[in-house]
């Protein structure tokens, strides 16, 4: 795609990443891709806004030489150092030799232990203005949002905030770089809680102070470095951030994620019967088989609802692996506090409960109710399964 002017004299310069398949190494990003947004502010002094992953550079290298020439190049703002927005810096530096790396202090650090940068670079406090002559952009500290180093770039004049991960999302650019252009809104409301869940949700504290530091900057367009750019509606992006964020202590949604995993169809079974019994108590219920959906997609679900119930056979004296992986990453994604219940089959000795129990004390979780069958269910453990899933989900209310 051609450079894109999104204000006068400021430029939406964009890697579409359809190739990558695992983000970080990590998230399924297979289907829906993700964009890696560059912006160019081409004053009587020109500044770089982020970077992007080192791949696809000539694309890149040609999208900035749309507007100016690489000679002209005077900064390179680097807002957040992880290498999906700072992969194309050396080669970037061999080019334009003469630009001036800013960021905080600890991307200082950083440059050096990632890229082995240390000449050029300049260090900018929080709330620092830097005049591009008929630009101004100031510079807001905004720490584990979301490495330590991160910080976010405001265009003065424009109002636009450039802000990195933050307010960001999965999902390939369709064309549309902008909300009012996009066909498909919901596709990347819901992929901006994905990436929040699996990314940022960590550090959702941190998320909370920087909408805090910025809550009287007067804000008319949202350009993050991932998804689309929010021009029409930038508080819309900014309130679900808000939101997401105080999920992670605050009240969340009634609903119930139910999480099962099932060998021979046993567990799986009563699930049906537990589901049965959780929706009619009117309650919705969302439903994963954890062996076959990557964490990822299971995450944004566990993140904003109360009630989690989690169906497992025992295996070989444990909780069923792919069942214990989920709740291992649960444990590590920090989705405390939960409502819970648990039931499976067992074979002959069951240990998958005692397993449940352990990391529901790690999770933190309130465990109202445990429910475990011998072999296949019966009608009579069916029918207990589904008062089972309608007292969990009264419980709830
Ligand atoms: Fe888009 Fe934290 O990297």
């Amino acid at each position: 795609m051609p450079a894109v002017e999104i204000r006068p004299g400021i430029y939406w310069i964009g890697v579409n990443d359809r190739t990558t398949d695992l983000f970080e190494g990590l998230w399924p990003i297979t289907q829906e891709g993700v964009s890696y947004n560059t912006y160019l502010v081409d004053g009587e002094q020109k500044g770089l806004i982020d970077l992007a992953k080192g791949l696809k550079t000539d694309e890149f290298l040609d999208q900035v030489a749309q507007v100016i020439d690489l000679s002209e190049l005077d900064y390179i703002i680097i807002n957040h150092m992880e290498p999906d927005h700072t992969g194309i810096l050396r080669t970037l530096r061999r080019i334009a030799p003469q630009a001036v790396v800013l960021g905080t202090r600890k991307t200082r650090e950083m440059l050096e232990a990632f890229y082995q940068v240390t000449e050029g670079v300049r260090v900018v406090e929080d709330g620092e203005r830097l005049s591009l002559g008929s630009h101004t952009l100031q510079f807001f500290s905004t720490p584990f949002v979301h490495w330590p180093e991160t910080m976010m770039t405001y265009e003065v004049t424009h109002r636009v905030l450039f802000s990195c991960d933050g307010f960001g999302g999965y999902g390939a650019l369709q064309g549309a770089i902008f909300d009012d252009r996009c066909g498909d809104p919901a596709l990347y409301e819901r992929e901006a809680l994905r990436y929040y869940v699996n990314i940022v949700a960590v550090f959702s504290r941190p998320v909370l102070k920087a909408i805090e530091r910025l809550k009287d900057v007067p804000i008319e367009v949202i350009a993050p470095s991932h998804g689309l750019i929010w021009r029409k509606d930038p508080g819309r992006i900014i309130e679900l951030y808000r939101k997401w964020a105080g999920y992670a202590t605050g009240e969340r949604e009634m609903g119930v994620t139910l999480l099962y995993g099932s060998m021979y169809g046993n567990s799986e079974q009563m699930m049906n019967a537990v589901a049965q019994g959780v929706s009619q108590a009117g309650v919705p219920v969302e439903i994963f088989d954890v062996a076959r959906t990557h964490t990822s997609y299971v995450l944004p679900s566990l993140w904003v609802r109360q009630g989690v119930i989690v169906g497992a056979p025992t295996y070989e004296g444990g909780l069923f692996p792919p069942m214990a992986h989920t709740l291992d990453i649960a444990v590590r994604k920090r989705i405390l506090n939960r409502k819970a219940a648990y039931f499976g089959s067992y074979g002959w000795s069951g240990g998958a409960r005692r397993e449940f129990a352990r990391l529901a004390e790690s999770l933190k979780w309130e465990v109202v109710d445990t429910f475990e069958f011998h072999g296949g269910p019966t009608l009579e453990d069916l029918r207990a399964g589904e008062a089972f899933g309608r007292r969990f989900a009264e419980a709830l209310r």
